[in-house]
């Protein structure tokens, strides 16, 4: 199933409103993506899990919102505007740009091309480019202040240190969490949502004193590969990888992806990075503001994950075909905290205006608890699949009987196991299976 699993799901996420093409009604913008209204629900749903876990559970973490422009001199001050460059080689014979540190590349043979073969005759010398994505702010355009969008929302948060430590007292060892937007003029966008030029972060800046930096990045290694796995994202799926010196980026002193099995590969989901005091000591001496804490800077160890990357690795991890009866059901077998709706009111019969107004009764009293759904608009064989397709984690039918012994049926998305309960006790069922 590997082989297809990213096609079904891109088709499952059009089909079912998880993902849209971007700008598709003008034939779409390459590599941008519009969530629809069960993408919305779930791209909130992996960000609230974040935010709750990291920031509001934790008395050592708080919160910041900083803006996506920022002062042109950030990015010399960060490195970015020197350092945050992709070298690339073009092959002319098959046309494809790949990157100069491509595992691929074969050491003692550095003119073949790993994606044809082709050796040595049609390849360009490895190019730079920087991934910074440039803007010009003032209406006029011309002679405007040139700035960047943000690549990644860390700087925000350096930038914000001195305003948090005055306003918040936080003692060390204490972290900043974001969540925000992040561009980049990827050279390779692809494989969906995984790369992109416009993404969102989850980012922790997490300041520590420096004797402590390795015992810290080390339980932040397993704090956030252990957040996936609560979110029910399967185990053999994960794995962590420590970067070689030589992949560093220019910021880092150590640094550890936590990668998914995707279908087109391992790839990074999220990195966490010990920056060191790189970040604080550059902005210090570059804005001329004292950010010492305690007369010396502290370290950093940083979580980063991708909002977009993470949804993407629930996905692939929840689809699962499976035989029925004769019958194939496709299932999103997400975490019941992650799933879009969490129940659906379907009718038996939906030219039974009394089933149909008793069903609409439910799904008004359950809706002020729950994300909930109704929906009549087929049979209940193919409302089942529906719901299932796209991972709602419970339906209750209303049927003839329900008219007379206020009993429905509760199937469980999972096992399809059903349940005869009075329609009274509906919604402390649901709060005590969906926990
Ligand atoms: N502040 C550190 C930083 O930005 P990064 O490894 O470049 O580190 C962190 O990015 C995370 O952001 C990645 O692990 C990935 O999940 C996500 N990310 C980075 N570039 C992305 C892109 N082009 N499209 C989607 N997600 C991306």
């Amino acid at each position: 199933m590997s082989d297809n699993l990213m096609d079904k799901i891109v088709s499952l996420c059009k089909r079912r409103g998880f993902i849209f093409q971007g700008s598709e009604i003008y034939g779409g913008l390459a590599n941008t993506w519009d969530y629809g209204p069960l993408g919305v629900e779930l791209k909130r749903n992996v960000k609230d899990a974040w935010w709750k876990e990291n920031v509001q559970m934790r008395s050592d973490m708080v919160g910041l919102d900083a803006a996506i422009l920022m002062h042109p001199e950030v990015w010399k001050a960060s490195g970015h505007v020197k350092s945050f460059i992709d070298k690339y080689k073009d092959c002319l014979v098959c046309k494809k740009r790949i990157k100069a540190d491509d595992p691929r590349w074969n050491p003692k043979k550095p003119n073949k091309c790993p994606e044809c073969g082709n050796d040595g005759v049609g390849l360009t010398d490895a190019r730079e480019f920087n991934l910074m994505l440039r803007t010009t702010l003032g209406a006029l355009g011309v002679g405007g202040a040139e700035t960047y969008l943000r690549p990644e929302t860390a700087q925000g948060i350096f930038v914000n240190f001195s305003n948090i430590l005055n306003t918040t007292r936080k003692k060390l060892p204490f972290g900043v969490a974001q969540i925000g937007k992040a561009f980049r003029n990827e050279v390779t966008p692809g494989n969906f949502t995984f790369r992109t030029r416009e993404f969102e972060q989850m980012e922790i800046e997490y300041f520590v004193l420096p004797n402590e930096a390795d015992k810290f990045y080390k339980q932040w290694i397993n704090d956030r590969f252990d957040w996936y796995l609560k979110l029910g994202m399967k185990e053999e799926n994960l794995k962590k990888r420590e970067h070689k010196k030589e992949e560093l980026a220019h910021y880092a002193l150590a640094c550890t992806d936590i990668e998914y099995k995707f279908p087109f590969g391992w790839s990074e989901l999220e990195g966490i990075a010990n920056r060191g005091d790189f970040d604080l000591r550059q902005h210090q001496d570059c804005s001329k503001k004292d950010l010492s804490y305690e007369k010396s800077l502290p370290f950093i160890i940083e979580p980063s994950g991708g909002v977009d990357r993470a949804i993407l690795a629930f996905l692939v991890d929840a689809y699962r075909e499976e035989e029925v009866r004769g019958q194939q059901r496709v299932v999103l077998g997400l975490g019941k905290q992650l799933a879009p709706i969490k129940v659906a009111v379907l009718p038996l019969l939906k030219k039974n205006k009394e089933i149909v107004d008793l069903c609409k009764r439910i799904a008004a009293d359950l809706e002020r608890s729950f994300f909930c759904a109704y929906d009549d608009t087929a049979s209940i064989g193919r409302l089942y699949r529906r719901q299932d397709e796209i991972g709602t984690c419970y339906c209750v039918t209303v049927d003839v009987e329900s008219l007379g012994d206020s009993k429905v049926t509760v199937r469980d998305r999972d096992s399809m196991k059903q349940d005869r309960i009075d329609v009274g006790n509906v919604g402390q069922y649901l709060k005590d299976n969906l926990g």
